[in-house]
């Protein structure tokens, strides 16, 4: 039997890496594409132990040509469009370039796909963030839950989901969403608030800090680990139908809870040393995401292994161990 080939855009961020060690481990394939453009710690930091298991090559999902030639000759058999400006907060500052990435890039990668191995199957980095607001009842959010989000980021999203299921319907092809929500590790990068609050904490710890300044410490998010989400991708496109699932831990915590297990692990107490700063706060903020990730339980098989604390912990004692460098 051929290896299944697989091939990832933003194969060099958090989720990609991880997913492209989940696929060499089910005997893939793995090929990628990363930016010219990135900073180091997004660009090949991550992919170290992967370098020579790996066929990466420059491209960009603004790229059609790259995205073009790379599936002409690559013919995967399946497709991971992980790529995206991912930081919410930024998405308010570079819209433009937000959607032109998340909403075009989508319909970018989807044509290419169309044209070149319509048979392969797609799957599209989706998020929690389309809901917005948005709640059910049950203060749970669900596949079936109305979208109304609440940043360019979010709006981006919204089109990449749309337009995947548009092309699933309209020309047949096995094209998936996993709407998934915040999934962190040791490997989040710096600006997002778990990896932020775990590195300043330590740094704290170690007397090479003073403060730590945050936004919206009454934020709610549910948090898992991403070990356990890129899991969820590969069984989201091997189910026998397309379709699109939402993957989340149920558990939801607030920024401010999270910081207080953070600091209490280090044996300090947050309010010694966090100061609000109107710089990290969003013109418009998505308060509470609780997801109900029953579908993909019963119909996949889905459960994450991690919980908020098992998640929390393999961060800090990651950033703890590597205090030289932080
Ligand atoms: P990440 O670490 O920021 O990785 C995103 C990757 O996309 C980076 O390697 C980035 O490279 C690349 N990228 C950016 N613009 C690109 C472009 N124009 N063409 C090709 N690649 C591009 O984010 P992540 O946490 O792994 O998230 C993976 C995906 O899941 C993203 O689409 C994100 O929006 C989505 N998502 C994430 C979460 C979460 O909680 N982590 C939840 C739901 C959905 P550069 O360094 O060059 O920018
Ligand atoms: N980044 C950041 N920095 N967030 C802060 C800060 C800060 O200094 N202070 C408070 N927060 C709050 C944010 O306002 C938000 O409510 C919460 O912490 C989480 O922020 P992020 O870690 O930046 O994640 P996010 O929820 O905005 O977006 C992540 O999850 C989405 C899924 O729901 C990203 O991974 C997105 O790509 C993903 O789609």
């Amino acid at each position: 039997m051929p290896k299944k080939k697989a091939f990832i855009t933003g194969i060099g961020g958090q989720d990609g890496s991880y997913l492209a060690e989940h696929l060499l481990d089910n005997d893939y394939e793995v090929f990628g594409i990363v930016r010219r453009n990135s900073i180091s710690e997004n660009q090949w930091s991550r992919l170290d132990q992967l370098n020579t298991k790996i066929e990466v090559t420059y491209g960009d999902l603004l790229d059609v040509s790259s995205l073009d030639r790379t599936l002409k000759i690559i013919k995967p058999d399946e497709i991971y469009n992980i790529g995206s400006q991912s930081h919410v907060r930024i998405s308010f500052d570079i819209p433009q370039y937000t959607v032109q990435t998340n909403a075009i890039g989508v319909l970018n990668i989807l044509e290419a796909y169309k044209y070149n191995c319509p048979k392969a199957k797609f799957y599209q980095a989706s998020s929690s963030e389309m809901f917005g607001n948005s709640i059910d009842e049950d203060n749970f959010q669900r596949e079936t839950t109305p979208m109304h989000p609440t940043s360019p980021y979010g709006c981006a999203k919204l089109f990449g989901y749309n337009i995947v299921r548009h092309y699933r319907n309209a020309h047949k092809l096995f094209a998936v969403n996993g709407i998934l929500f915040n999934h962190e590790s040791p490997r989040r990068g710096s600006n997002f608030v778990t990896s932020k609050v775990v590195k300043s904490a330590v740094r704290i710890k170690a007397g090479l800090q003073d403060k730590l300044e945050l936004g919206n410490m009454d934020a709610y998010r549910d948090w898992g680990h991403a070990k356990d989400y890129v899991k969820a991708m590969r069984m989201i496109i091997n189910h026998s139908i397309p379709d699109d699932f939402v993957i989340a831990t149920g558990q939801t915590n607030s920024v401010r809870e999270m910081c207080n297990y953070v600091f209490n692990k280090l044996n300090l107490s947050y309010k010694d040393y966090i100061i609000q700063n109107p710089k990290y706060m969003r013109p418009e903020e998505l308060s509470y995401l609780c997801g109900d990730a029953t579908k993909a339980k019963n119909t996949l098989g889905w459960a994450p292994i991690y919980n908020f604390k098992s998640l929390m912990d393999e961060i800090i004692e990651h950033w703890s161990n590597q205090i030289d460098g932080i």
